[in-house]
């Protein structure tokens, strides 16, 4: 325990403490000198096996990332620091929205994540762009579609699994959930699968990019149309529509013939409403968006 001893002056507490080997002295030249305190001195009682002092994520906070399982970072945290060391290697074979990833990723752990679910991996990705660790460049991702085949495999097999996957070729954040539940059926997004954010300038507030996926046939100008209505009706500043088959010509013109978005950071326009094929996608050919593009 460290004793309250009566100093003169706080350069002569620092150099007692320095004494007795209580300053840890950074390695880099202008680093700041940190006090170094122990277990002992502290008091309090161990953490127990029961673990009470780690509160639940709070419904409206802008940490949730829709998926019903999450649990909290600081929970994780503990977990991964109790028994691993920095390079050790952090396994989640049920990974859900990937809490225990951007844990291990942050305390500097190697990782590597296991879902069955499209929407798992598309949340996971989105959630890693945000903190700006990319794939291919910073990881990789394996089984999932890499060719129009296989994509068209995804759309006949499962048509939420492929809008899930087809949401990830942008990196856009799925507004769904897993198999089984209920905001995973089709009308609770009223008309978004998913969207991107983006800021202009020093504006604090985030605008949106509404994505919408279809991978069946029967794809026409109606779609394009509900997609401009739920931009108009999210006042959202764009939205684009990703789709398996070539687009129709009056699914171009409809698109064509809908406004711009006015960018004041890039001082142009963009195409408010625009249609990407998945072959596209793939080939990394990106629709026109108001940011610089994070996937290249
Ligand atoms: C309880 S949730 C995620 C839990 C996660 N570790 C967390 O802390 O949030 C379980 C996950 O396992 C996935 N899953 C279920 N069966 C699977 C399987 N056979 N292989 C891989 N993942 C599976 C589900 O898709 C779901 O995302």
């Amino acid at each position: 325990m460290l004793g309250k001893g009566p100093f003169p002056d706080v350069q002569t507490a620092l150099d007692k403490l320095d004494e007795i080997g209580r300053i840890s002295w950074p390695k880099k030249e202008g680093g700041t000198p940190m006090f170094m305190q122990y277990k002992d001195d502290l008091g309090g009682v161990d953490v127990q096996d029961l673990w009470t002092d780690i509160g639940p994520i709070p419904p409206q906070s802008p940490k949730r990332l829709g998926y019903p399982t999450q649990k909290p970072a600081a929970l994780l945290d503990r977990i991964i620091e109790a028994s691993s060391d920095e390079g050790d290697w952090v396994l989640d074979p049920f990974c859900g929205c990937g809490t225990a990833i951007f844990e291990a990723n942050e305390l500097k752990r190697n990782w590597i994540g296991i879902d069955i679910t499209h929407l798992a991996i598309s949340i996971m990705k989105s959630a890693l762009r945000e903190m700006k660790v990319y794939t291919p460049r910073n990881y990789q991702i394996i089984g999932e579609p890499t060719t129009f085949n296989e994509a068209q495999g995804l759309a006949k097999a499962d048509k939420y699994q492929f809008q899930w996957w087809s949401l990830s070729l942008l990196d856009a954040r799925p507004i769904g959930a897993p198999e089984g539940s209920k905001v995973g059926k089709k009308g609770a997004d009223r008309g978004r699968d998913g969207y991107l954010t983006f800021k202009e300038g020093n504006d604090p507030n985030f605008r949106r990019i509404i994505i919408q996926a279809k991978g069946g046939e029967n794809v026409g100008a109606s779609d394009v149309r509900d997609l401009i209505g739920t931009v108009n009706n999210w006042k959202a500043a764009m939205g684009i529509l990703i789709t398996l088959d070539e687009p129709t010509e009056p699914m171009k013109t409809e698109a064509r013939d809908a406004e711009y978005y006015e960018s004041p950071t890039w001082g142009r326009k963009y195409p408010k409403i625009q249609i990407v094929t998945v072959k596209q996608l793939l080939e990394k050919k990106w629709p026109e968006m108001p940011f610089p593009n994070p996937f290249q």
